[in-house]
């Protein structure tokens, strides 16, 4: 075996020797292949699945070049595609390059569907092998530095997921009111993460170490809701056979989340607003008022001017509970929110599931981009969750999303498809509006009449037909 062409390309491998497992039962084969990686990685050796997975758990090596012949079913492929799966399982980044014997071509095409990064056939021939693994290393290195990025500090808050500028302004404000004790007002959507940042609120706040407690104005009925806000004496009402505390007092030095706010009963709206501004506590069947430091956070998926033009939501109490107001933008306002999202949440059930994915097909993706996501974050993560379960490649495709998308509406990425799909729009526009002329068309697109023909040709609009059923583009010039 040759080393020379290998030293020429070690320069290549960015970082110092990364460790890249070999699972290999052939000892001869291991010590060439050991011989020939070794300038450059941290070659581990493995005769069999269980040493080699001892050894994916100690090392989580960036590589693995995995004989799928193993012992004790060396004719076969059983135990190596066993090995792959288990091993993708651990390590769901490991880029595993499964090599085979000669005659086993369609084992190797199961283990690239079970997630193998790629597969390689024997007899090795060193400089293709090496020009391989080095690809696969620098696609690991990528990835890793991708998810480096995702999770980076100067990424929003802690446990929200975002990138696009609507969404970071939101958690821009959040973490700027977050330390001062004012009242904040959670505005969007359901599902788009209301609940998600009231808490982020209460952690970067000095009340981070108390209570947050949370209530759901919406799911208690209105008999009951004042007294698990306000608390109640024994023997205050029928059933009252104890003294007990209220959520609000409950928070006494934390932080309140009142959800739904947009829910809360009129009647108690006027009890919410003395409180806000008295601070003060009356539990039900009680003389005393008891005084409480809370800070409030509220969020609703209402319209809460239109309730309060309708006479259902108190404009006194609105303009205490808004002295900061957060809106949060629904996902289909969020640009690139949504795959960024999607990529965190398959990692993450992948994961919890134990099931070897290796991401999203083009087409997933571009469904995921057309959708317009009327439940949000929540949406997604379900549809996602989902997914996991039902995709049985190595991919999540369009249809384990099972998305109603309109394919050919997704705008696409590729410039120059934008480009085409603008320019085909603004002719058909021009026709329209031109009432099928092509000389007023053409006026109207600012282009000559030969430069018209050749885009109807270009996007097949010559025979299209503009308002009048029977009267076709050409026949009237
Ligand atoms: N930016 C995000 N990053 C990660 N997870 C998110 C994000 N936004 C929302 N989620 C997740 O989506 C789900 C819904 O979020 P949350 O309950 O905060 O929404 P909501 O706005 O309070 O919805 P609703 O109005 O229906 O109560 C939760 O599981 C939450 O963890
Ligand atoms: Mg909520």
């Amino acid at each position: 075996m040759r080393r020379k062409g290998w030293s020429q390309r070690r320069c290549n491998v960015p970082r110092a020797n990364p460790a890249l497992l070999i699972v290999e039962d052939d000892s001869g084969l291991q010590q060439q292949l050991k011989w020939c990686f070794s300038d450059d990685y941290q070659v581990l050796l493995a005769e069999n699945r269980e040493r080699g997975l001892e050894l994916v758990d100690l090392h989580e090596p960036p590589i693995v070049l995995l004989d799928l012949g193993l012992p004790p079913d060396a004719a076969n492929a059983s135990e190596g595609l066993r090995a792959l799966e288990q091993i993708l399982v651990r390590a769901p980044e490991t880029k595993v390059i499964v090599i085979t014997g000669n005659e086993a071509r369609e084992h190797a095409l199961e283990a690239v569907g079970t997630g193998a990064y790629d597969y390689y056939q024997k007899p090795v021939d060193p400089d293709l092998l090496q020009l391989i693994v080095e690809r696969a290393y620098r696609l690991h290195e990528l990835q890793m530095e991708r998810r480096r990025l995702v999770q980076s500090p100067e990424n929003p808050l802690e446990g929200v997921i975002a990138t696009s500028p609507q969404m970071l302004r939101a958690c821009r404000l959040v973490e700027r009111v977050a330390s001062s004790d004012a009242t904040v007002l959670l505005l969007g959507e359901s599902g788009t993460g209301k609940e998600l940042l009231a808490q982020a609120v209460h952690r970067l706040s000095g009340r981070k170490n108390r209570r947050m407690v949370a209530i759901n104005c919406a799911s208690i009925p209105e008999n009951l809701l004042e007294s698990e806000l306000f608390g109640f004496e024994k023997g205050a009402f029928t059933g009252a056979t104890r003294q007990t505390i209220g959520k609000i007092e409950y928070a006494d030095g934390g932080t309140l989340f009142l959800d739904e706010i947009g829910d809360l009963p009129l009647s108690l709206q006027a009890k919410l607003l003395r409180f806000l501004q008295e601070r003060v506590i009356e539990r039900l069947g009680a003389r005393g008022e008891i005084p409480v430091d809370v800070r409030v956070v509220c969020a609703t998926n209402q319209d809460l001017h239109a309730m309060m033009r309708a006479g259902d939501f108190r404009e006194d109490l609105y303009y205490r509970l808004s002295e900061i107001s957060v809106e949060v933008p629904s996902l289909r306002d969020r640009d690139g929110d949504a795959a960024l999202l999607a990529h965190a949440f398959l990692r993450r059930y992948a994961e919890r599931d134990k099931r070897p994915l290796r991401g999203f097909s083009a087409d997933a993706l571009a469904a995921i981009r057309g959708y317009s996501w009327p439940g949000n974050v929540r949406e997604l993560e379900n549809v996602i969750r989902r997914a996991v379960i039902m995709a049985d490649g190595a991919e999540v495709t369009a249809a384990d999303l099972g998305l109603d998308v309109d394919m050919e509406e997704v705008e696409p990425l590729k410039l120059r498809e934008v480009r085409d799909r603008a320019e085909r729009r603004t002719v058909s526009r021009a026709l329209g509006l031109a009432n099928g002329n092509l000389v007023r068309a053409s006026e109207l697109l600012g282009v000559s009449r030969p430069t018209l023909y050749s885009l109807l040709n270009k996007y097949g609009l010559r025979n299209a037909r503009w308002g009048e059923p029977d009267s076709p583009v050409e026949a009237r010039q």
